[in-house]
């Protein structure tokens, strides 16, 4: 089976993905975080950081795009195509409200008739250089039955993959994903498809697909993979537990390799509290000292509780 890493801003920036390739592997594709390009620059140098090829060594990185101008969008897909890539991904989910009021991310999907333009556009570029485009969506924007017309405009492209997360924008995160409309996706796409939304545990893997009647494969994994780095290993069948001594490598990995490009000390341990909100999971009975571990403000103090922590885990 094939499995996806969502892209999480803020989360599975490059250090993040590396340090997890480097340790846990089985992931077969990782989906950077969104580029937002703007008028005469299609990739700002952070953003650039993020997806240089010499920062992704050894993992099949995917760039995704956040825009709702097609112009924007070729401009960027032109530079990542001479930085090598053969795939970018377009955003057509981020609920965030700044975004959509911009016309961006999930409220493009309000605008089906500026939508079709847009693809128009795109997939016209896509073909004459032979770039893979891939789709990230939602199921639509104030009603999920917005996806049965967003459904026939897909089916009209030739979409490389068409990644869905069955939630509609107001959602956000939050909710059962709408299952019943990823099985309408597995009737009616014409293209590849990508199940995303909830998995967190192999219970969870077995569930879905089992509603679906088939298994997810290819599966795109967020928030679960972070949460249970060893989530991927067990999928795949090549580990049955969480492997605390592989999660203590990365959470040393990435802490080492934040401190070399991070400062000052504060902003380096919001980058590790972020992580924690999701490891917390893994440390039942732990509660008090995570709680104090989210608001330590000194390495000192963070270093203490979390040895006490990720050792906890090894016992
Ligand atoms: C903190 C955070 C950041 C995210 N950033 C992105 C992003 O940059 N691009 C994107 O397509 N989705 C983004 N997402 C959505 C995830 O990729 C994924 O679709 C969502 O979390 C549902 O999958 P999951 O339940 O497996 O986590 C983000 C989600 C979260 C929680």
């Amino acid at each position: 089976m094939k499995i996806y890493f969502a892209p999480l801003e803020g989360v599975t920036g490059y250090i993040f993905r590396k340090a997890y390739n480097e340790i846990y592997g089985h992931v077969d594709k990782y989906f950077a975080p969104f580029i937002t390009p703007a008028e005469n620059c299609p990739i700002t140098p952070r953003e650039k950081k993020d997806i240089t090829p010499e920062n992704n060594e050894g993992m099949n990185l995917v760039p995704q795009i956040l825009t709702c101008r097609s112009d924007h969008f070729i401009e960027s897909s032109r530079e990542l195509h001479a930085m090598g890539y053969k795939e970018v991904n377009l955003n057509l989910g981020c609920p965030s409200g700044t975004v959509c009021a911009k016309g961006k991310g999930a409220g493009f999907l309000q605008d089906t008739s500026a939508l079709q333009k847009f693809l128009d556009d795109i997939y016209a570029y896509s073909e004459s250089v032979g770039m893979k485009i891939s789709l990230k969506t939602r199921l639509g924007y104030n009603e999920p039955d917005e996806f049965y017309a967003l459904m026939d405009i897909f089916n009209a492209f030739p979409i490389s993959e068409l990644i869905v997360h069955p939630r509609i924008r107001t959602d956000f995160y939050k909710g059962d994903p709408r299952k019943e409309y990823f099985a309408y996706a597995l009737e009616h796409a014409k293209c590849p498809l990508v199940y995303n939304g909830n998995i967190y545990t192999t219970s969870d893997y077995d569930e879905f697909s089992s509603f679906f009647g088939t298994s997810l494969d290819p599966v795109m994994l967020g928030r679960g993979l972070v949460s249970d780095p060893s989530l991927a290993g067990k999928l795949k069948g090549t580990d049955t537990e969480t492997d605390f001594a592989k999660l203590r490598k990365l959470h040393d990995t990435v802490y080492h390799e934040y401190q070399k490009v991070m400062s000052p000390d504060i902003n380096v341990l919001y980058k590790m509290r972020e992580l924690w909100t999701y490891w917390q999971v893994l440390f039942e009975g732990k509660e008090r000292d995570i709680k104090r571990l989210l608001k330590a403000k000194k390495y000192a103090e963070y270093e203490a509780i979390a040895n006490r922590i990720l050792a906890n885990g090894l016992l």
